[in-house]
C-alpha cells in the first residue's frame, strides 16, 4: 500500500444565494474526483492552470476543506472519515508549505515563537530548552544561521522565508510534506535553490512530497510521477521522464509544448499547439471530456457526451482521453487549434502560460523563465548548489524580492548568511505582513 492514496476525492464548493435564507444555486466543482498514490519516500508533483483544483486537493488532504465524496488514505487510516481530535493528530503527519511565505508566517512573531507554536501543540519537546536545540538544527538543515530565532519574518528575504516555511513543517516530523507552489512567489534565480533544499532534504531525511504547481518545469527534476489536472480531474500521470519523453494526453501535450527547450537545435524545431478558447468555469464544466472544447482533437458525439476515465495505456502511463493511441499514432489529425513553429518571441503569447494564477504574481509566468535558471538540475554538484544559494541570498536581501532579473543568478556569492539576515527584505508590504496566518490553519 502506498504511504498517501486518494481515491475518488470531490470537492464542491456550494454557490449560494439569497438575502435572508442561503439557497445553493449550483456548485463549484473544484475537485471532481481524483485518484492518486504518492509513496513513500517519492515526489508526486501535480500540475495544471491557475482554477484547475490544485490546491483545494492539496487542501482536501489536510481536511482544511470539506470532502465531498470520496477517501484519503494515510499510512492505512482513512483521513476522510476521522473525526476531529484524530484528524488534528494526524495534522502533525501532514505538513503543508505554502506558496507566499510572507503571508504564511505570523508577522508578530518571531522565528523560535513560529517554529515553537506546532510542536508545543503536538507535544514535541519537554521544554522549551528541547525544543530551541531541535529548531536551531533543522534551522540549520535549511540553510538559515541560528540567529535567525530572534529575527522576524519581515527582516528575510523570499527565499529565507521560504526555507523557515519550510523549517516549520519539518520540525514536526511530518511523513507527508504537501507544497503548493513553493518557489511561484520568489525570484527565477532562487526558486532553483529551493527546489534543491527540498530535493537534498528528502534524500536526507526520506520526506515524501506531493509538489503542486502550475509550472511544469518546477516539478519536472523533482518529481517521480507527475499528474495532470485539468478542470478539477487529473487527464494524465506518468512517472516523470515517461511524461516528458512522450506525452499522451491532448492537454499536456498542448502545456508541453510551451515549455523552452535549453537544446537550441531542439528549441528550434520546436512546435506549439495552440488551444482555442478560454478555461471553461469549473462552476458549469463541459459534459464529456471536460477539454472537448479546447482539444485540438476532439472527436464529434463521443467526446461531447462520454467521460473518459482514466486508463492504462502501458508503462504505468494513465491518460484520460477516448483516443489517446490514434493521436499518438497519427491516425487523428487536428481539427481546431493550429500547430505552430516556437519561436522565443511567439511563446509570450500562449494562452496556456501567459495568464498567471490569480493567486500568483504576473513575474512568475512560466515561458518566461530562462531555460537554464528553470532547470533546477537534479544533478548539479551540491557545491556549486551551495554557492549559488548563498548568491541569491545576497542578492534578494539587497534587492525586492519579486523583481524578475535573470542578471541576479549571476551575482557573486557571499557566504555570509548571518550578516545578511540582518538586512531587511525591501520587498516586504505592510499590508502582507498584516495577513492572518495560515500556519494557524495547519496546524
Ligand atoms: N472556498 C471556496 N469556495 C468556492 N470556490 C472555491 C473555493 N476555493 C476555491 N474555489 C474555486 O475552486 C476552483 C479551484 O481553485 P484552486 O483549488 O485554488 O485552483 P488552483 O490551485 O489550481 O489554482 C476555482 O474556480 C476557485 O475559484
Ligand atoms: S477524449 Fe476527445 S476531447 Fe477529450 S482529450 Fe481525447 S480527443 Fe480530446
Ligand atoms: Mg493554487
Amino acid at each position: 500500500m502506498s504511504l498517501l492514496e486518494l481515491d475518488g476525492v470531490k470537492v464542491h464548493f456550494p454557490i449560494k444565494k439569497g438575502v435572508l435564507v442561503d439557497r445553493t444555486v449550483g456548485h463549484v466543482y473544484a475537485v471532481d474526483g481524483v485518484s492518486l498514490k504518492v509513496e513513500a519516500g517519492e515526489t508526486y508533483g501535480l500540475v495544471g492552470e491557475s482554477g484547475c483544483g490544485k490546491t483545494t486537493l492539496g487542501r482536501s488532504v489536510l481536511r482544511l476543506v470539506d470532502i465531498t465524496e470520496g477517501s484519503v488514505v494515510l499510512d492505512g487510516t482513512d483521513l476522510a472519515k476521522l473525526p476531529g481530535e484524530e484528524m488534528r493528530r494526524f495534522r502533525r503527519r501532514l505538513q503543508m508549505v505554502f506558496q507566499d511565505p510572507l503571508g504564511s508566517l505570523n508577522p508578530r512573531q518571531n522565528i523560535e515563537s513560529i517554529l515553537s507554536e506546532g510542536m508545543i501543540a503536538h507535544g514535541i519537546g519537554k521544554d522549551q530548552e528541547e525544543r530551541r536545540e531541535k529548531i536551531k538544527a533543522i534551522l540549520d538543515k535549511v540553510g538559515l544561521p541560528s540567529n535567525a530565532l530572534a529575527r522576524y519574518p519581515h527582516e528575510f528575504s523570499g527565499g529565507q522565508r521560504q526555507r523557515i516555511g519550510i523549517a516549520r513543517a519539518l520540525v514536526l516530523e511530518p511523513d507527508v510534506i504537501i507544497c503548493d507552489e513553493p518557489v511561484s512567489a520568489l525570484d527565477v534565480s532562487v526558486q532553483a535553490q529551493v527546489i534543491n533544499l527540498l530535493e537534498e532534504l528528502q534524500q536526507e531525511l526520506g520526506l515524501t512530497y506531493l509538489v503542486i504547481a502550475h509550472d511544469l518545469a518546477v516539478v519536472r527534476h523533482i518529481s517521480d510521477t507527475i499528474g495532470v489536472m485539468y478542470l478539477g480531474s487529473l487527464v494524465e500521470e506518468a512517472p516523470s521522464d515517461a511524461l516528458y519523453a512522450e506525452p499522451k494526453h491532448p492537454y499536456t501535450k498542448a502545456l508541453m509544448s510551451a515549455v523552452p527547450v535549453p537544446d537550441p537545435e531542439v528549441e528550434d524545431k520546436r512546435e506549439r499547439i495552440l488551444l482555442t478558447g478560454d478555461l471553461p468555469s469549473p462552476a458549469n464544466p463541459p459534459s464529456g471530456c471536460r477539454f472537448h472544447t479546447r482539444c485540438p482533437w476532439a472527436q464529434a458525439e463521443r467526446c461531447a457526451t462520454e467521460r473518459p476515465q482514466l486508463r492504462d495505456v502501458g508503462g504505468g502511463h494513465r491518460v484520460a482521453c477516448h483516443y489517446a493511441e490514434d493521436i499518438a499514432s497519427g491516425k487523428l489529425s487536428l481539427n481546431q487549434g493550429e500547430i505552430v513553429s516556437a519561436t522565443r518571441e511567439g511563446v509570450d503569447d500562449n494562452p496556456e502560460t501567459d495568464t498567471p494564477a490569480e493567486d500568483t504574481p504576473a513575474e512568475d509566468a512560466p515561458a518566461k523563465v530562462p531555460a537554464q535558471a528553470e532547470k533546477p538540475a537534479k544533478d548539479a554538484p551540491v557545491a556549486e548548489a551551495d554557492k549559488a544559494s548563498d548568491a541569491d541570498k545576497a542578492s534578494e536581501a539587497e534587492k525586492p524580492a519579486k523583481a524578475d532579473k535573470p542578471a541576479q543568478a549571476e551575482k557573486p556569492a557571499d557566504g555570509d548568511k548571518a550578516s545578511e539576515a540582518e538586512k531587511p527584505a525591501k520587498a516586504e508590504k505592510p499590508a502582507e505582513a498584516e495577513k492572518v496566518t495560515k500556519a494557524d490553519e495547519a496546524v
